[in-house]
């Protein structure tokens, strides 16, 4: 492993893109300090230079090298979660490139707790800029062979660490807001958030919401329809066979934490298959279950044509 590690701090010191594993999404980063190797993950993801790289870091003692201040709600956070998966979102450090901040004058800062994330932070020693490591506006990646499929060769390496444990995004939130704003539920449930907090967030419908967030995000080629319970699913699924269409249903069960976990990889087999629709059946709406049905939400949304 410390020869991939090696590999991966020499190529992001000259300016090259690594895909590294996290405990929630693969990453596809670069050296935050360097705008133009940044810049090569927008063009590489064929993303919008509005949307802003969360910056991932080793600890968060590192955090005023990122941050002009930390608003005590993300010092809280951060103490509570980290490594973990969650974001915080905090006033931009004036010399960190908004290339990185897709302009803005906030920065989201992340410490991940993947022992290979880790390693690699702790070896290259400053802050890697990371998305998730798929083309624009596709599933995102939770093992290697997903990162490969999507990218091949235009990343310079992809750090294998086996599949990502949570298997969302991470939890986004505003801490430069009073009460702070989620901007993306995922891996950290905004009760935990709220407990820790003291109080209630401000939901993710304002204004501020992450850039990115759109509906039809997460969504696979394939047609996802939401099933209420399994005889809906059933039905549906029946009738659509009759019209002569390739049909699954996915029903991983009440357990949020497993259905998280290999929500993604089911996308992507769906598309594998071949499938015309695949029909889901979704988790309680608590915890992580809140973070997979907005997912699934956005997945099973109008597309544009
Ligand atoms: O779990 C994760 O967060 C993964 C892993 C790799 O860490 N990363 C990830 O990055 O999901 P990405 O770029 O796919 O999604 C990050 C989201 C985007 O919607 C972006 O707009 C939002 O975070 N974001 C980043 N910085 C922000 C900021 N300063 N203000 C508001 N939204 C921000
Ligand atoms: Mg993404």
């Amino acid at each position: 492993m410390s020869v991939d590690i090696d590999a991966a701090v020499a190529i992001l010191r000259r300016g090259g893109l690594v895909a590294f594993p996290t405990e929630t999404v693969y990453g596809l980063g670069a050296d935050a300090r360097q705008p133009s190797a940044a810049r090569r993950i927008f063009t590489v993801k064929a993303r919008p230079s509005e949307h802003p790289l969360i910056v991932h870091i080793a600890d968060a003692s590192t955090m005023p090298e990122w941050a002009a201040s930390v608003p005590s709600s993300a010092a809280a956070l951060a103490d509570a979660f980290w490594p973990g998966p969650l974001t915080v979102v905090v006033p931009r450090h004036p010399q960190v490139s908004t290339v990185v901040t897709g302009g803005r004058d906030t920065i989201g800062l992340r410490v991940p707790s993947h022992p290979m994330a880790l390693a690699l932070l702790g070896a290259f020693g400053g802050g890697i800029a990371a998305p998730s490591a798929n083309r624009f506006g596709r599933v995102s990646p939770t093992t290697a062979t997903h990162v490969r499929d999507d990218l091949g060769a235009d990343v310079d390496l992809v750090l294998d660490g086996g599949p990502c444990t949570v298997g969302v995004e991470s939890t986004i939130v505003d801490c430069t807001v009073d009460p702070p704003m989620i901007l993306r539920l995922g891996g950290v449930p905004v009760e935990d958030v709220e407990r820790v907090l003291g109080r209630a967030v401000q939901p993710a419908t304002g204004p501020s919401r992450a850039p990115g967030m759109m509906a039809s995000h997460y969504a696979p080629t394939c047609a996802v329809e939401l099933a209420p319970m399994r005889s809906a699913a059933r039905a549906r699924c029946d009738e659509l066979v009759r019209t002569g269409h390739q049909v699954d249903v996915l029903d991983p069960g009440p357990d949020a934490v497993a259905f998280a976990n290999g929500l993604y990889g089911w996308l992507r087999s769906a598309d594998d298959r071949g499938l015309d629709v695949l029909i889901v059946i979704a988790p309680p709406d608590e915890g992580l279950g809140a973070a997979v049905n907005e997912r699934l939400r956005k997945a099973s949304a109008p597309r544009p044509s």
